[in-house]
């Protein structure tokens, strides 16, 4: 049995419902009396697991080249968890082989603990995936192209035409998906990784080719589906998208997995330092001097009124307390964190 509270639609009164997964039940809200009906999505729009998706010892060659090599993580419940690395690193392979798009040479999969390799009918059917290169039916129209993807989730159509109102196609659901933009394409092939609401989302560089707007639009939506409980795992060469959404990263180089963690705890790891900048009234040498002689720092640079100072983190109140006592007066501080750019460049050895 299952608990969810709703909103009444007409006077936006919540209400806790109980039912089964499939069940239709009939609610009469008890605050305006308006009538409607409720279906508790199919059993596969829950996880029971922690760790929806497992990947252990992965590995896949194509001939002699190893592109994934012994590689294993997990993905937790509800976190979005981004995959980067530089090109032909092995980040597709990896996907495809959760999605048993590929054969692997060893190692294990389970999608909501159940292996991909004994059922994968069962397994991928928790799974929306936007691959990197979405094939259409070039002759079909966006909204036709959408049915077809309905039907192979066993989705009711009426899903398609809002999803890509949301993806921003809705002035374009007849043309012909052989006319559209590459743009065009990527939104539409989110729309179908949308489709059934899934509770695990797989995403091979979900901005690739989209406009500004675009970029954020899928941003938004990525958020909005973690918050719905949705597990993501995306691959992505935008690291500040990355580090805007995701909780965890993992970093694959050659084919190895070479990093897995929160943004930060891989920069503590990595000791990678902070960069304060700290904008003064008046610069004096006492003060510069007063900087550099703090323990822990590492690097003092003026720009103006400005002082760049990159120091272990543990140092910055005694730096501005330092500045301050050699008279300093102090306008404005900012600290930088480590960029996870400075973290993939550090792992990737580039
Ligand atoms: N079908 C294939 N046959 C032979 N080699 C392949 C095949 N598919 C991928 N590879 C090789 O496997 C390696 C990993 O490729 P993959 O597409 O997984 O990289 P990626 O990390 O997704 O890169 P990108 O960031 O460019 O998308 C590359 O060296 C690639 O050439
Ligand atoms: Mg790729």
């Amino acid at each position: 049995m299952i608990e969810k509270t709703i909103r009444c639609p007409s006077c936006k009164n919540q209400l806790t419902i109980n039912g089964n997964p499939g069940d239709k039940i009939q609610i009469i809200c008890p605050s305006c009396n308006s009538k409607g009906v409720f279906t508790f999505p199919h059993e596969e729009s829950f996880l029971s697991e922690s760790n929806p998706i497992q990947v252990l010892n992965l590995t896949k060659k194509f001939n002699n080249f190893i592109a994934v090599n012994n590689i294993s993580f997990s993905v937790k419940a509800g976190e979005i968890f981004g995959f980067l690395g530089p090109n032909g690193a092995g980040k597709t392979t990896t996907m495809k082989a959760i999605l048993s798009l590929i054969n692997t040479n060893s190692g294990q999969i389970k999608i909501n603990g159940i292996s991909i390799h004994k059922d994968p009918k069962v397994a991928h059917k928790y799974v929306g995936y936007l691959p990197e290169r979405i094939a259409f039916y070039d002759n079909l129209t966006a909204l036709q192209n959408m049915y077809f993807y309905a039907d192979m989730k066993n989705t009711p159509k009426g899903e398609c035409k809002p999803l890509l109102d949301e993806m921003g196609l809705g002035g374009a659901l007849d043309k012909k998906v052989g006319k559209f933009s590459k743009g065009m394409q990527q939104r539409l092939g989110m729309a179908c990784a949308l489709i059934g609401s899934p509770p695990i989302l797989v995403l091979d560089e979900p901005s690739g080719g989209l406009d500004p707007r675009g970029v954020a639009l899928i941003r938004k939506k990525i958020r909005e589906m973690k918050s719905k409980g949705t597990t993501v795992f995306l691959s992505s060469h935008i690291l500040s998208e990355i580090q805007e959404v995701c909780d965890r990263v993992g970093i694959i180089d050659k084919g190895v997995l070479v990093a897995q963690d929160s943004v930060s705890k891989l920069s503590e790891k990595l000791k990678l330092k902070p960069k304060i900048t700290i904008e003064l009234e008046q610069i004096s040498n006492e003060v510069v001097e007063a900087v550099k002689k703090v323990q822990g720092v590492e690097k003092v640079d003026v720009k103006g009124k400005n002082i760049d100072i990159i120091c272990d983190p543990k140092s910055k109140s005694k730096v501005i307390l330092a500045v301050e006592k050699a008279g300093g007066s102090v306008i404005n501080i900012q600290t930088k964190e480590p960029s996870l750019e400075e973290v993939f460049l550090k792992v990737t050895g580039e």
